[in-house]
């Protein structure tokens, strides 16, 4: 069972199959309906993060709450004792001792999953590097699930930054399980990445790398959007030309079937103007909320007894 499968944790969309994801969504979907429980009463939560984060965090921290338990943690490597040159693995090897389970964000593809080796207790990527954010796919499957039912038969478009956007790569690896038609919207310099594209069409994932979204955008049932992720640029100049490349403005939701929905992980800098957010078609902050019962499901089941 799911327990048991995800009994290291969750590091990658990739260890998802279809049957785990029907699971955990509805599990998250019987936490909507019970805010407060008591279920992870007298457990402890470690939140690592040592890049930014505004909801991943607070969202992971507030869902533990919410089942009755506790958090420690840092949000800024500056304030460990990282900062003092201790390694990763030494860190979790002590903040193991400490709690039950460990969130971590960290800016090197492979931290979470080098967290994962050295720890007795379940390990949660909440975003390495450009690679993943497993936890963010899951809560997008809830929210376009809950809106639209049934991802089957979907016309989905990823658009903005393809090549370092990690919820992107997990969203993918996700959308991979069902019957979906994908559209991947990006400039040609930030497409897709080789590995990434490789492992869909194993996975013989139906999609078309395009560049224009205004010309499929009145197909599309799904558009989620993406920052350019200006600290993953080695030259800040590159970033500079392509950071509008996309701006999705109000006009363009004229354009779009009724059910049509625009979702954003955030933070948005410019790709979304502000007039389309009081558009019932605009779901951004939906997700947001989607988040903690997402969370509070994968909390759940990595530490109930
Ligand atoms: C994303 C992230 O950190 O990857 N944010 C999030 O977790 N909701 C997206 C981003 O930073 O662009």
């Amino acid at each position: 069972m799911f327990h048991e499968k995800f009994r290291e944790g969750i590091i990658s969309a990739k260890q998802f199959d279809k049957d785990d994801i029907e699971y955990i969504l509805s599990k998250s979907r019987e936490m909507i309906k019970k805010k407060n429980t008591d279920l992870l009463n007298g457990k402890i939560l470690a939140t690592l993060f040592f890049e930014p984060s505004t909801r991943t965090r607070l969202s992971f921290e507030s869902a533990m709450y919410r089942l009755g338990g506790n958090v420690i943690g840092f949000h800024s490597g500056d304030v460990s004792s990282i900062k003092k040159g201790e390694s990763i693995a030494d860190t979790i090897r002590t903040v193991e001792n400490y709690s039950d389970c460990i969130v971590i964000r960290h800016s090197l593809e492979g931290a979470a999953r080098m967290a994962s080796k050295f720890a007795k207790v379940p390990i949660i990527n909440a975003g390495s590097g450009s690679g993943e954010h497993p936890t963010q796919a899951l809560l997008d499957l809830l929210t376009i699930t809950q809106e639209l039912g049934s991802l089957d038969g979907l016309n989905i478009g990823l658009m903005g930054d393809l090549k370092y956007g990690r919820t992107v790569h997990s969203l993918s690896v996700l959308l991979s399980n069902f019957n979906v038609n994908a559209y991947f919207i990006s400039p040609v310099e930030l497409q897709m990445r080789n590995r990434d594209k490789d492992f869909l069409r194993q996975r013989q994932m139906n999609y078309k790398e395009i560049t224009n979204f205004r010309k499929i955008l009145n197909t599309l049932d799904v558009l989620y959007m993406t920052r350019i992720q200006k600290e993953r640029f080695v030259d800040l100049e590159e970033y500079e030309k392509i950071k509008n490349f996309y701006i999705f403005r109000k006009e363009d939701l004229e354009d779009t079937k009724e059910n049509f929905r625009l979702l954003h992980p955030l933070p948005r800098v410019n790709e979304i103007s502000p007039d389309v957010d009081s558009s019932n078609k605009s779901v951004y902050f939906k997700q947001t909320f989607y988040g903690i019962p997402m969370r509070k499901a994968i909390l759940a089941e990595m530490m109930h007894d």
